[in-house]
């Protein structure tokens, strides 16, 4: 029978914190489903449920009501499939560049030749090579960032969430990395779901982007960009480049945000 199933589903997903100081109700109800191999771009104001939706995708944090699948399986915990970065690196600054990228599968018990070559492989592509035996704190910050990418990769996860994972970098480095990250994720085939509060870095990576309202985050528009890939920072100048990017600031127009 043919599998006509999306790779990820979420049905009426919502998230609500109970904490000491009260309840927030931080996201949903959410409904979105996504093919093998797309990139998602989700931009919305901040605080609004990004990082709690990506959290409770991953199944990092248990969502409140609703339902989610990824490749047609329920998500109960932590999926073991994904890589993730944060808008904060978490290298251990006590290992070296190639250590770090290395630890999903020394955790695993997996190191071996070819799991080195990989990750070799994977820093040379992102532009990190001759930094393998340095130390984290000898690295810039989008250095930093690219060592994240290689060790979330390292494993040839199914799916790679990304949060905010740029937002800290200067912007010419963050067109740089733009320009990496998506060289990567076409040669690595990998199903990408990025967060950012940028919306011109939302369009440049995404074959699709998502905009989330105010907290509690639903979904109030749900964009297909259909300019082919590879592209080049330039693109930002093209019309439909530029359509589109207009369709989402008036979104954070009308919402008070910009
Ligand atoms: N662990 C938590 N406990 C309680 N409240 C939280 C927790 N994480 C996030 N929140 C709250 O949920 C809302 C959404 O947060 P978050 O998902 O981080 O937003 P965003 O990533 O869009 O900025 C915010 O009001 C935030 O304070
Ligand atoms: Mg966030």
């Amino acid at each position: 029978m043919l599998d006509t199933a999306s790779f990820v589903d979420v049905k009426s997903v919502e998230k609500t914190y109970f904490t000491p100081s009260g309840v927030v109700h931080a996201l949903g109800p959410i409904s979105f489903s996504f093919d093998r191999g797309q990139t998602v771009g989700i931009v919305g104001p901040s605080g609004c449920g990004k990082s709690t939706m990506l959290k409770v995708l991953a199944g990092l944090e248990d969502r409140t009501r609703g339902e989610i699948t990824v490749q047609s399986r329920n998500v109960n915990g932590p999926l073991d499939d994904v890589g993730v970065v944060f808008q904060k690196d978490l290298l251990l600054d006590w290992r070296t560049v190639l250590e770090n990228v290395l630890l999903p599968a020394e955790l695993r018990g997996r190191v071996d030749e070819k799991i080195r070559t990989r990750a070799r492989n994977l820093l040379e592509e992102l532009g990190v090579s001759g930094f393998e035996n340095n130390q984290p704190w000898e690295l810039s910050g989008g250095m930093r960032q690219r060592v994240s990418i290689a060790r979330a990769l390292l494993l040839k996860p199914s799916m790679l969430f990304l949060d905010e994972p740029f937002s800290a970098l200067d912007a010419l480095t963050r067109d740089k990395m733009n320009v990496i990250v998506q060289r990567l994720q076409m040669h690595e085939e990998v199903t990408t779901f990025f967060i950012t509060h940028s919306i011109a870095e939302a369009v440049f990576l995404s074959d699709r982007v998502i905009v989330m309202s105010d907290r509690p985050g639903r979904i109030i528009d749900d964009i297909e960009v259909g300019i082919p890939k590879p592209r080049t920072l330039s693109v930002r100048e093209e019309p439909e480049f530029i359509d589109i990017t207009r369709r989402i600031r008036i979104h954070f127009e009308k919402a008070g945000v910009l």
